[in-house]
């Protein structure tokens, strides 16, 4: 008998001890976490040391709710920080730089998005590199635009394999003549976008990219570097590389690229006549940009077969004459019956013909 009072009070007490959790719970469900919340006040010393004034909203004291920050984000059923938008948030009055330091991030350990946009960061602290990063297993986005960082940023984020949004741009990549194989990027198999615009890339992505690797890869940016030779990815569908140094003979290499379906080559050095058909196999092309080249007539337009799928089609700042560019119209109006949009803008017609300018 006794002993049954006693396991009613054992099950009473653990009923107890469920329902303080589920409160407690409860509680930190509407603010953040305490080891969180101390994380982010160091986060805040590094970024302002040593005289700086960022973050004004993140304040020391008791209940304060760090999910209410400015620039943080967190989780609402579990309070955990889930993004961090740290884009130039170092104030330009501090002259020092800003070395990335991940043990000032590893607390948080369901980020999910972290950018450092626009900090100007030269390098990182020795050890404290972004491999390390590798511990947030659920960090999705990384955004490093607007750095200074060299190619041995590249072997450091290997191991991220949780990415996928990883954007380099307007960093100090340079194109190497004899890139070391293993300083390339590889790894990142769930990566679906990438972007290396404003560097000075200028050898073939194979050199700093183990290609094989990326079997998610949807988007990549290559955007004004210096590239000249560039080869079909397949199961890439948008790739921009307006900007580079691709001549005609992009087109002839890039033939049988069936799963793009934007390519951006404006700003190139493609020149004079383009022979069309070498736009045939591009299947599923539904918008194509040439703008910005010096293009002067399309030969053959008859030529293009398989271009059903294209609906939108730059050709601004191009010089063309008025008797191949009507011709390439007509074909594609013909062939494409999908074309909505036909962009001339800055065009520049042969004599004569002034009412075909926009
Ligand atoms: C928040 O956390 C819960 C539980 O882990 C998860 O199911 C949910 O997807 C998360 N929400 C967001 C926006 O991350
Ligand atoms: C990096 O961050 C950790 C954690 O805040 C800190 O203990 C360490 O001193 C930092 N390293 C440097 C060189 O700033
Ligand atoms: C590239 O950056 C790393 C990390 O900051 C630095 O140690 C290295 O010296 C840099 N390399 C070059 C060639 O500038
Ligand atoms: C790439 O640029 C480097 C300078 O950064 C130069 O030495 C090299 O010759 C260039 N390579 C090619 C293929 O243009
Ligand atoms: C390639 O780079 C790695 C890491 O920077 C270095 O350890 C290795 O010696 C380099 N290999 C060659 C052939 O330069
Ligand atoms: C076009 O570029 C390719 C690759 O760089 C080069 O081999 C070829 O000589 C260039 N053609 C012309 C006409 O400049
Ligand atoms: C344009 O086509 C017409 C008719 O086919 C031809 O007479 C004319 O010479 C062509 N003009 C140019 C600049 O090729």
């Amino acid at each position: 008998m006794s002993s049954l009072v006693t396991n009613m009070r054992n099950s009473l007490w653990w009923l107890w001890v469920v329902m303080v959790l589920v409160l407690v719970k409860g509680w930190y469900g509407l603010g953040c976490l305490e080891q969180e919340r101390i994380a982010l006040l160091q986060l805040k010393a590094n970024i302002n040391y040593p005289n700086g004034n960022s973050l004004p909203s993140w304040v020391e004291g008791e209940n304060v709710n760090c999910c209410k920050w400015e620039r943080v984000e967190c989780n609402s059923t579990t309070g955990h920080v889930i993004q961090l938008s740290l884009d130039s948030i170092r104030d330009y009055h501090i002259l020092r730089d800003w070395y990335f330091n991940a043990s000032l991030f590893l607390q948080f350990k369901e980020l999910k998005t972290l950018s450092l946009n626009g900090n100007y960061l030269p390098g990182w602290v020795e050890n404290e590199g972004f491999e390390r990063l590798s511990a947030l297993r659920n960090l999705e986005v990384l955004d490093l635009t607007r750095n200074r960082l060299n190619n041995s940023v590249l072997s450091t984020l290997n191991g991220l394999s949780s990415l996928k949004f990883l954007d380099l741009g307007e960093n100090d990549l340079k194109g190497l003549d004899h890139f070391n194989s293993s300083e390339r990027l590889s790894g990142l198999s769930n990566l679906e976008i990438l972007s290396f615009r404003y560097n000075q890339l200028n050898t073939s992505i194979q050199s700093f990219l183990k290609l094989d690797d990326f079997v998610s890869l949807k988007e990549l940016d290559l955007s004004h570097n210096e590239i000249k030779v560039f080869e079909p990815i397949q199961g890439l569908e948008i790739l921009r590389l307006s900007g580079n140094s691709f001549n005609n003979s992009i087109l002839a290499s890039l033939r049988g690229f069936s799963t793009v379906k934007s390519l951006d080559l404006s700003g190139n050095l493609l020149t004079g006549s383009i022979h069309v058909q070498e736009l045939d196999g591009f299947r599923n092309l539904e918008e194509l940009d040439l703008s910005d080249n010096e293009i002067e007539s399309f030969v053959n337009p008859e030529g293009v077969k398989s271009l059903e799928k294209l609906k939108v089609l730059h050709l601004g700042y191009i010089k063309y004459d008025l008797n191949s560019t009507s011709n390439l119209m007509k074909s594609l109006m013909a062939l494409s019956s999908s074309l909505k949009t036909l962009y001339f803008f800055g065009g520049e017609l042969s004599k004569g013909n002034s009412e075909w300018k926009d």
